[in-house]
C-alpha cells in the first residue's frame, strides 16, 4: 500500500498552493499529489484575467474592507462574511508571495504590480499577467512542489474517496498508462479537483471539469453545498464557449446589440460592461431573447452580441490582452483590433462544492466535521462566493485558502499515525466495478449519452429556470442515468483506457447535474446566479440560507446551514 503523511487529488492552484505550504511548515512530512493530468494541465492554467487585492498600487483608496462588501455584494448576500474577512484581508500578502516565488506580474511604469478593473469590483485591484495570469502562477507552483520534493502522481485517476467512520482514511486511484490499480493510506486527504463546467454543453472549462471530486464526496454520503449556484460567464467567444477575459472589458471594452448599442445601460447603469457576471449574462440573454442579438452575417435577432475593442488600439489590445485578440483569431477568425468579437455566456464557475470550514476542514453538515478530510478551491464551498463570483475572487479564494488549508493540514497531522485500512477489500471492489464496465454487453455510447446530458442541463437549468423546466430535466436525468448503466465500451485494453475514464467520468457528471438541479428546484427565489422566472425576487426571510444537499441513489435530501452575517446587513443589490 502507497503510504503519505497527506495526499492531495488535484495539482492546480489551490492543491499546490497546499501542498507548498505543508512543506514550507513541516519539511518532515511526505507529500504526494495526484492529479488525472499533468498538473501543469490542470484548469487553472487556464485562467485568464487576474487576482484581486487590496495592494493599492493603482487606486491608494482602496480597503480589505471595500473589497469584502463588493463581494459580499456581489455574492448577493449569500457569502459567509467570515471567510470573506479572510480572503481580502490575506490577498495582498498572496499576491507578494507568488511574486517572491517568481510569478512574472504586470507591471506599472514604476515597476510596481500593475492593477485593472473588474467587474463588480469598486477599484481597479486586479493583478495580472497580461491575460494569462493562471497560466504564470501555476507554472511557478509546479515547480515549487518540485523544489520541495513533493510526490506527483500525475495521469492517476482516483476513483473513490476512502472514508470510514466518519474519518477520511485514503483513496483508491488507478493509473491511466496501464490500469494498475493502488490505494494510498493518508493521515489527511484533501480534494483540490476544481469545477465541472462539463455537466453544461457550453462551458469555458477544459475536459478534464467533470466534477469528480464533488461526485466521490457525494457518493461517500458527504453533503455538497449550494450547488444551484453556476457561473455564467458573461463573454464565452461564440460558437466555441471558450473565455474571453472579463479583462477585455476591464481595459474598456462595449458589450453592443444590433442595434449598436451599450445596452448595458439597461440593466447597470452605474457599472456598464462592468457589472457582475450573473447580471451581465442575464442581459446579454435578454438581449437575444428581445431579437437583439446577431447573426453571423451581421442580421439582427441571431445567437449572440458583440464585445468591442476596436477604440482601445491595437497597442493596448496586444499588450495587455493578446490571449483574447489570438483566441477570437484562432477559433472564430475575427481579428478584433478591426471586428467586434461574437460573444454570449458561457459556463464558467461552480460557487457551490464541498462544504469547508475557513481551515478547509471538510463538514459533515451544519455543525459536524469530517476527520482527516479538507479540501480548497473550486470544488470547496467556504463560502466566500455565495450566490455569484466576482471575476478575480476565484485565483485569490485558491491561493488564500489553499494556503491556509495546506497550514490547517500540518497542524492536523501531527503526532497522528496512519489510519488502519483493509487495502484489499478497496482494491477487490475498484476491479470489480472496471471489470462490470468493461464486461457490460451495452447499448449506448458514452458520447451520445454524455452528450444528451449536457443539452438536458444546458436546456433545463440554464441561466434562466422555471419549477416546470427544471421538472422536466430532472426526469430526463433519472433516464440517462439508466442509459448510462448500459454504456458500452469499446476499448477493453489497459494500456490508457480513456474511454474507461469517460465512462467513469460520466458518472460523475451525472450525480453532479442532478445535485445541481434538484438545488435549484428546491431554491424558490432569485438570487445571484440562481434566476428563477417563476420567482423573480430574492427571499430573504425564507432562502437566506445555504443548501446542503446529501445524495443518494435513491434521491437527494435537502437540508440548510445559517449564513454568516458578520459586517454587512442583506441589502437591495443594485449596480
Ligand atoms: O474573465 C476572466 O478572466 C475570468 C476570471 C475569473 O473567472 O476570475
Amino acid at each position: 500500500m502507497i503510504e503519505y503523511d497527506v495526499v492531495i487529488v488535484g495539482g492546480g492552484l489551490a492543491g499546490s498552493r497546499a501542498a507548498v505550504e505543508i512543506a514550507r511548515l513541516d519539511p518532515s512530512l511526505s507529500i504526494a499529489v495526484v492529479a488525472k493530468t499533468h498538473p501543469i494541465r490542470s484548469h487553472s492554467v487556464a485562467a485568464q484575467g487576474g487576482m484581486a487585492a487590496t495592494l493599492k498600487n493603482v487606486d491608494e483608496t482602496d480597503s480589505w474592507e471595500a473589497h469584502a462588501f463588493d463581494t459580499v455584494k456581489g455574492s448577493d448576500y449569500l457569502a459567509d462574511q467570515d471567510a470573506v474577512a479572510i480572503l481580502t484581508q490575506e490577498a495582498p500578502d498572496v499576491v507578494i508571495d507568488l511574486e517572491h516565488m517568481g510569478v512574472l506580474f504586470s507591471r506599472l511604469a514604476d515597476g510596481r504590480i500593475a492593477q485593472r478593473a473588474f467587474g463588480g469590483h469598486s477599484h481597479n485591484r486586479t493583478c495580472y499577467a497580461a491575460d494569462k495570469t493562471g497560466h504564470a502562477i501555476l507554472h511557478e507552483l509546479v515547480n515549487n512542489l518540485r523544489r520541495y520534493g513533493v510526490h506527483i502522481y500525475d495521469e492517476w485517476y482516483v476513483m473513490r474517496l476512502i472514508l470510514e467512520e466518519g474519518q477520511a482514511k485514503g483513496l483508491v486511484m488507478f493509473r491511466i498508462r496501464d490500469g494498475e490499480l493502488a490505494v494510498v493510506r493518508a493521515k489527511a486527504v484533501m480534494f483540490a479537483t476544481g469545477g465541472y463546467g462539463r455537466v453544461y454543453n457550453t462551458t469555458s472549462n477544459d475536459y478534464a471539469s467533470t466534477g469528480d471530486g464533488l461526485a466521490m464526496t457525494a457518493a461517500a454520503g458527504l453533503p455538497l453545498e449550494d450547488m444551484e449556484f453556476v457561473q455564467f460567464h458573461p463573454t464565452g467567444l461564440y460558437p466555441a464557449g471558450v473565455l474571453i477575459s472579463e479583462a477585455v472589458r476591464g481595459e474598456g471594452a462595449y458589450l453592443i446589440n444590433s442595434e449598436g448599442e451599450r445596452f448595458m445601460q439597461r440593466y447597470a447603469p452605474s457599472r456598464m460592461e462592468l457589472a457582475p457576471r450573473d447580471i451581465t449574462s442575464r442581459s446579454i440573454a435578454r438581449e437575444i431573447r428581445a431579437g437583439r442579438g446577431i447573426h453571423l452575417d451581421g442580421s439582427a435577432g441571431g445567437p449572440f452580441v458583440h464585445l468591442d475593442v476596436r477604440h482601445l488600439g491595437r497597442d493596448k489590445i496586444m499588450s495587455r490582452i493578446p490571449f483574447a485578440w489570438e483566441e477570437s483569431h484562432r477559433l472564430a477568425g475575427v481579428d478584433a483590433v478591426h471586428e467586434p468579437i461574437p460573444v454570449r455566456p458561457t459556463v464558467h464557475y461552480s460557487m457551490g462544492g464541498i462544504p469547508v470550514n475557513t481551515e478547509g476542514q471538510v463538514r459533515s453538515s451544519a455543525e459536524g466535521l469530517v476527520a482527516g478530510f479538507f479540501a480548497a478551491g473550486e470544488t470547496a464551498c467556504v463560502s466566500v462566493h455565495g450566490a455569484n463570483r466576482l471575476g478575480s475572487n476565484s485565483l485569490l479564494e485558491c491561493v488564500v485558502y489553499g494556503r491556509r488549508t495546506g497550514a490547517a493540514i500540518a497542524r492536523y497531522v501531527q503526532n497522528r499515525k496512519l489510519p488502519d485500512l483493509n487495502e484489499q477489500d478497496y482494491l477487490e471492489q475498484a476491479k470489480q466495478q472496471i471489470q462490470a464496465l468493461i464486461d457490460r454487453p451495452g447499448q449506448y455510447r458514452i458520447a451520445e449519452i454524455r452528450q444528451a446530458f449536457q443539452d438536458c442541463m444546458t436546456e433545463h437549468c440554464g441561466v434562466f429556470r422555471t419549477e416546470a423546466l427544471m421538472k422536466e430535466g430532472l426526469e430526463q436525468i433519472k433516464i440517462l442515468q439508466q442509459q448510462a448503466e448500459q454504456v458500452y465500451l469499446d476499448d477493453k485494453g489497459t494500456l490508457f483506457n480513456t474511454e474507461l475514464i469517460e465512462a467513469l467520468e460520466l458518472q460523475s457528471l451525472l450525480i453532479v447535474g442532478e445535485m445541481i438541479l434538484t438545488g435549484a428546484l428546491n431554491r424558490q427565489e432569485s438570487r445571484g446566479a440562481h434566476a428563477r422566472e417563476d420567482f423573480p425576487d430574492r427571499d430573504d426571510t425564507n432562502f437566506l440560507q445555504h443548501t446542503l444537499a446529501y445524495y443518494s441513489p435513491a434521491g437527494i435530501e435537502i437540508r440548510y446551514m445559517p449564513v454568516n452575517i458578520t459586517m454587512f446587513q442583506p441589502q437591495e443589490r443594485k449596480y
